[in-house]
């Protein structure tokens, strides 16, 4: 721990210095925030059962990224339309359940905005049912809540969705296994191989305790960081809840990352 620590020290010194220094002072690395090496959840973590089928068995093979990986089609701002953001709109109904708004900012290790950067969500609907094939446990789908929805960042960095406030639901994992309530994201950089997914929890949940994937982040105040926290200035009379939830990129103060989701969403 202690080397760790002088590592990110010395790392930070000359933060935003040239490359080359001064005639004979040579090359001088920028400064850089050292990433917390043990904020993502470990890829083997028995308590939660899917990912004893699912992780590496031998160590990873570093890929170079080529062009193929860098380049490539993209969503498009075009694409994503003016609705896209409200998952209780356009779907020929009022969804039930509590209305909130889901908002926050996504920046870098310094705190800088990371603009136009698009953010994907998805959920369960208000009793706890996905609007998926493999969700068929006995609570009600919502014919007006598909549970998707998309934005993008503005030059602040911030992002902003309308939804509806998810369900807890029972999973197969263990005896009488329910997942506290939660919101998935997806972050999309510049290149398909540049996505991040994790989930936003909601405070006080009575079910931070039980849950195995919650608790697969291992520090808890890395797990506090994926909690979001009640907005009242983001409250709206009358109408909805509001929730902050920031999203960290690198750092120390990093959001704590899945692996990308392969099941495309699934219960879990
Ligand atoms: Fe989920």
């Amino acid at each position: 721990m202690h080397h760790e620590h002088e590592v990110e020290r010395r790392a930070e010194v000359g933060e935003g210095s040239p490359l080359w220094g001064g005639p004979g002072e040579g090359l001088i690395v920028p400064g850089y925030r050292r990433d917390h090496v043990k904020v993502d959840p470990p890829g083997d973590f028995p308590a939660y059962r899917g990912t004893i089928a699912r992780h590496p068995k031998r160590p990873l093979v570093p890929i170079p990224d080529m062009l193929t990986e860098v380049t490539g089609p993209l969503l498009g701002e075009d694409r994503i339309g003016e609705s896209d953001f409200d998952l209780t709109a356009g779907q020929g109904g009022e969804p039930q359940g509590q209305k909130m708004i889901l908002h926050g900012r996504v920046l870098d290790g310094n705190g800088r905005p990371i603009r136009g950067t698009l953010v994907e969500i998805w959920q369960a609907n208000a009793a706890g049912r996905y609007w998926h094939a493999w969700d068929n446990h006995p609570a009600p789908l919502d014919p007006h809540f598909e549970g998707v929805g998309r934005c993008l960042t503005d030059d602040e960095g911030r992002y902003r969705f309308v939804t509806i406030k998810p369900g807890s639901y029972p999973w197969g994992n263990h005896f009488n296994a329910w997942r506290p309530a939660h919101i998935h994201l997806s972050l999309l950089g510049r290149a398909f191989t540049q996505r991040l997914v994790t989930q936003m929890y909601f405070p006080g949940d009575p079910m931070f305790d039980h849950d195995p994937i919650f608790n697969s982040v291992r520090e808890p105040a890395d797990r506090a960081r994926l909690i979001s926290t009640f907005d009242w200035e983001a409250t709206t009379p009358e109408w909805a809840l509001g929730y902050r939830f920031d999203v960290v990129l690198r750092g120390r103060e990093a959001t704590p990352f899945e692996e990308p989701d392969v099941s495309g969403g699934a219960p879990g």
